[in-house]
């Protein structure tokens, strides 16, 4: 432990266009947390994470990770904007894993989890074959590792995703709803990759409906509604004796 949060927002703000959908979040992520993110459909979700790996820009405020700013560089009171191959240096360090899985469909588990350390990182084949073989006998899937992401199950292929974002050895994971496009009887397993990557002191974000394991595995629960914080806590409290109104209003429709 830094003592230094892993990732901190103060009052970040992002619209699309006329559309202010961030409207000052403030949070902190410290490290080894998993830090559950839960609100309805366009509250911002997902923007906010896609702003933490800089895959979105900021407009207003400040969000750092691991000290830095995304994004931005300091100097005295103004911030300039880092370059593109400055922001590509930073992202290397976060894991993202989507709803969605997106393999590459032409390579197989072992290629794709091969794929970023050989392209981004320039490691041999050996080392990153070595990691892979090991990150997807992590996984569960030590027997699939030849299969294409067609040979797969959605679940499976979920987990070679994970294995994937590990690949590159990132401090920061973060998951956008990671089992909502799973079979029910897929998503136990993609559950307990993640429990075992929190187990192992990840600090993870994660952006789910699973209120099981958020309130299981989470640290932390933020309930955001309009692309503000409404309500965060210690997932048991604020899933057992939510305080406000829009809390009570969407638990009631998803527990
Ligand atoms: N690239 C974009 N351009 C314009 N509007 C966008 C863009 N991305 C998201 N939005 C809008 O921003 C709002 C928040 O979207 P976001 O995807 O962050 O919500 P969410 O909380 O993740 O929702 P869900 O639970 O449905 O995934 C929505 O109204 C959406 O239409
Ligand atoms: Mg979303």
């Amino acid at each position: 432990m830094t003592g230094q949060p892993m990732v901190k927002a103060e009052g970040v703000h992002k619209s699309y266009g006329a559309a202010h959908i961030l409207r000052g979040i403030d949070l902190e992520v410290q490290n080894g947390e998993v830090f559950c993110l839960v609100g309805p459909s366009g509250s911002g979700k997902s923007t906010f994470l896609r702003c933490i790996n800089h895959l979105e820009r900021v407009d207003g405020g400040r969000l750092s990770v691991d000290g830095q700013l995304v994004g931005y560089r300091q100097k005295g009171d103004k911030l300039y904007e880092l370059k593109d191959s400055e922001v590509a240096v930073q992202r290397r360090d976060i894991g993202m894993v989507f709803q969605r899985f997106n393999l590459f469909p032409h390579m197989t588990a072992l290629g794709n989890v091969m794929e970023a350390p050989l392209q981004v990182k320039g490691e041999t084949k050996a080392v990153a074959r070595e990691r892979a073989e090991r990150l997807l006998d992590r996984v569960g899937l030590g027997d699939k590792m030849g299969n294409y992401p067609s040979q797969l199950s959605g679940g499976q292929q979920q987990r070679v995703a994970i294995a994937r974002a590990l690949a590159m050895e990132p401090k920061l994971m973060l998951f956008d709803e990671p089992t909502s496009a799973l079979d029910p009887e897929l998503v136990g397993d993609v559950l307990d990759v993640m429990r075992d990557l929190a187990e192992s002191g990840m600090t993870m974000i994660v952006v789910t409906h699973e209120m099981g394991f958020a309130r299981e595995v989470g640290d932390s629960l933020v309930f955001m509604d309009g692309g503000v914080v409404v309500e965060s806590g210690n997932p048991r409290d604020v899933l057992g004796n939510p305080q406000h109104d829009r809390t009570k209003a969407f638990l009631s429709k998803v527990l």
